[in-house]
């Protein structure tokens, strides 16, 4: 597959070179179309959100009300702050106008006149270049008042973040860019009916957007051809963890992981052996090793192996790895980022951290085992929005794929007994 996301020519991120190469033909070619007509070719596409959840993008965008009293907005999801996930601030590097062209396209869509793009506040490196590149768009008349003459106007606005995985959550981003505490909103209402300042907005990841001058160049239904039939398109899939050459890799959906970590991501380390493999960011599901044969990267297929696509966010641990250290670090992140509003949450991520460092420790019981599954188990489904799933599911995964692991560090029941 030729790159359609990250293509390698030297400056792209450079409004003239991104112009050379038929960027932002297909803003040109969408205010000629009716908006309604590019929903319909974004749902014909069955692009998916690669925000985490791999929402239906068109089917979201139908959500937004035609005509509306109250002015429109779009938030583009750029607060990438899950561990494992480093892909949309390549997007930010090296193609940050097929982002701008995506966005603007999205809004004629929609009937949208401001779009906010929130990014995570580390990433101040790729804010300063997201910042040059909406000036240059500004400049050539692809943003601001009447876009290439048309009668469309819509404004960019670069918001930074200050440093908080939970204003990645829809809406928790929308209360922060209100000036609010980044507290997540309890649904419905929906943000399509009710969100920043009340009215009526989307809320889509970069990579997502990135994705729309594609769906319009190829054509719905090329580009539906490309990997899954369900979950289409060119995926952009990290590596990191104990691989020769971490990194991201676009690739079309449904590679095998096996052929991710040995073809692209350049084995593992050592030559040694995979013990376990989380495919999507932190919060997906934790595989065994040995159970990756035929798993491949896309929703459908991780779904039927127990995990979930998530962010693409592949972290690989060989033979050695502890994993009770990985999940104690990871529930530790979980409890950092909780914002507090929520009891299960708040309470269940600290009970679950301290319980994962008794067992890093040696100190912990076998009954700790079930004691740490039931803090899970309550935590799940339990909660506002999605954080407090994030932090039960890894914890119940592992539980559930690598018990004896957590058997192994305890005392059995009759060195307990005995004292020895
Ligand atoms: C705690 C939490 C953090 C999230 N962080 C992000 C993020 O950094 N980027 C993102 O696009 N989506 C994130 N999401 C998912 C968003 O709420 C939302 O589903 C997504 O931005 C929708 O975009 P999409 O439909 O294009 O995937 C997060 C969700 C949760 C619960």
């Amino acid at each position: 597959m030729e790159p359609l996301l990250l293509p390698p020519i030297p400056d792209y991120h450079r409004i003239d070179v991104y112009e050379a190469h038929g960027g932002y033909a297909m803003l040109r070619k969408a205010l000629g179309m009716n908006p309604a007509e590019i929903t319909s070719e974004v749902k014909a596409s069955n692009l998916r959100g690669r925000g985490g959840a791999c929402f239906p993008t068109g089917l979201k965008w139908s959500f937004m009300p035609r005509e509306s009293a109250k002015p429109k907005y779009l938030c583009v999801n750029g607060d990438e702050s899950e561990p494992g996930t480093f892909k949309d601030r390549q997007i930010f590097e090296f193609n940050p106008h097929q982002l701008i062209e995506g966005t603007i396209i999205a809004c004629y869509a929609m009937g949208i006149t401001a779009a906010y793009l929130y990014v995570r506040g580390e990433y101040k490196r790729w804010i300063d270049m997201m910042h040059a590149a909406v000036d240059e768009a500004y400049a050539h008349g692809y943003i601001g008042k009447n876009i290439l003459g048309s009668p469309f106007s819509t404004e960019f606005t670069v918001h930074r973040g200050a440093g908080a995985y939970i204003c990645g959550e829809e809406s928790s981003l929308m209360n922060s860019l209100e000036g609010e505490r980044g507290y997540p909103r309890v649904k419905p209402p929906f943000p399509a009916q009710n969100g920043l300042w009340g009215c009526p907005t989307t809320i889509n990841n970069v990579e997502t957007l990135a994705n729309v001058p594609v769906i319009l160049r190829l054509g719905a239904a090329a580009y539906g051809k490309i990997g899954t039939a369900r979950h289409p398109g060119p995926l952009l899939v990290g590596v990191s963890g104990h691989v020769n050459t971490p990194g991201v890799f676009e690739l079309p959906t449904g590679v095998p992981l096996l052929d991710i970590i040995t073809k692209y991501a350049g084995g593992v380390r050592g030559n040694k052996r995979i013990k376990a493999v989380i495919p999507g960011g932190s919060s997906t599901m934790i595989l065994r090793g040995t159970a990756l044969d035929g798993v491949c990267m896309d929703a459908e297929s991780l779904k039927t192996a127990g995990s979930s696509v998530g962010t693409a966010g592949m972290i690989v641990m060989d033979e050695d790895t502890d994993l009770l250290k990985v999940i104690w670090r990871i529930t530790k992140f979980y409890h950092h980022e909780s914002c507090g509003q929520c009891t299960p949450c708040r309470e269940g991520t600290g009970w679950m951290e301290k319980i994962l460092k008794r067992f890093v420790d040696g100190d912990a019981a076998q009954s700790d085992i079930d004691l740490l599954l039931d803090v899970a188990n309550n935590i799940e489904g339990n909660t506002i929005c999605a954080l407090g799933d994030a932090a039960a599911w890894p914890v119940q995964s592992m539980i559930k794929t690598f018990r004896e692991e957590f058997e192994r560090r305890v005392p059995s029941p009759t060195a307990a007994a005995t004292g020895t």
